[in-house]
């Protein structure tokens, strides 16, 4: 179903106490707010999901964990199963972030053995694509965004793409301060949603959630969630800040 989302990826980020402060100050903060109808979702690092779990069980906001491997146990040593995830009541899942896709040099077709492995358990992926700047600066990024979601998503039979959140984060926008403009998301936006219509018909294309994601802020979130086909933030940075983040969840 298509909602409004402000989703906060911590990354490798906060020591526990830290992130004690920080959730207690968002959880708060999202008593007090109207929200619109948006959704909030924290994606801590793992080690601090159970914890984290348990403040949103009396609080106004979910939880997705930033990564996890594709089986449901076994011997791959220093991984974390969408098992294991389920059973702390996460709900969501970050795959294919570019970070991921950088440094640990994940593929497409590895993505895509994750994305069924959520949704075997009933998490929600929230798959990021996107294009680094050469492949923006050479007029490709709409065939690499194109082939992301084909490769990695597009074998999905349609009840199961319905569970797919989408992020759109141009890598060249990550933790740059270099923010697209609300023309370059909508544009993007709007290309993915028109895929998803050729792919899965309109109506699964107009269900869809499609999050931007890049240096979006307290200041420029509501010009960007003000677009038609935007329907939220993947926020990295500025979800570290508890009043700037709360002030993004309000920007609708
Ligand atoms: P940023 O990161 O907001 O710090 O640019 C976004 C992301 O990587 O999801």
């Amino acid at each position: 179903m298509r909602k409004k989302i402000v989703a906060g990826n911590w990354k490798m980020n906060t020591v526990f106490s830290e992130a004690e402060t920080l959730v207690t100050e968002i959880a708060d903060s999202l008593d007090d707010v109207e929200l619109n109808g948006a959704e909030v979702i924290l994606c801590p690092p793992f080690i601090y999901l159970e914890m984290i779990t348990d403040v949103a069980f009396e609080s106004n906001f979910k939880v997705g964990a930033q990564n996890i491997y594709p089986a449901d146990s076994g011997a791959f040593t220093g991984e974390i199963s969408p098992l294991m995830l389920k059973e702390l009541n996460v709900e969501y899942c970050i795959v294919g972030h570019s970070e991921r896709r950088q440094y640990f040099q994940e593929s497409n077709e590895f993505l895509k053995k994750k994305v069924d492995a959520l949704l075997i358990h009933g998490l929600q992926p929230i798959f990021c694509c996107g294009e680094v700047l050469p492949e923006r600066e050479a007029n490709q990024h709409f065939d690499v965004v194109k082939r992301q979601l084909e490769e990695s998503l597009f074998h999905l039979a349609p009840a199961a793409f319905l569970n797919i959140i989408i992020a759109y984060e141009p890598v060249w926008a990550i933790g740059t301060g270099v923010t697209a403009t609300k023309e370059q998301a909508q544009e993007m936006h709007a290309y993915i949603r028109q895929l998803i219509s050729e792919k899965y018909g309109a109506d699964a294309a107009s269900e869809t959630s499609i999050l931007y994601g890049g240096s979006c802020n307290g200041k420029n979130a509501a010009e960007l969630f003000s677009q038609p086909d935007v329907d939220g933030g993947l926020i990295g940075g500025a979800s570290l800040k508890s009043a700037e983040f709360i002030k993004i969840t309000t920007s609708f």
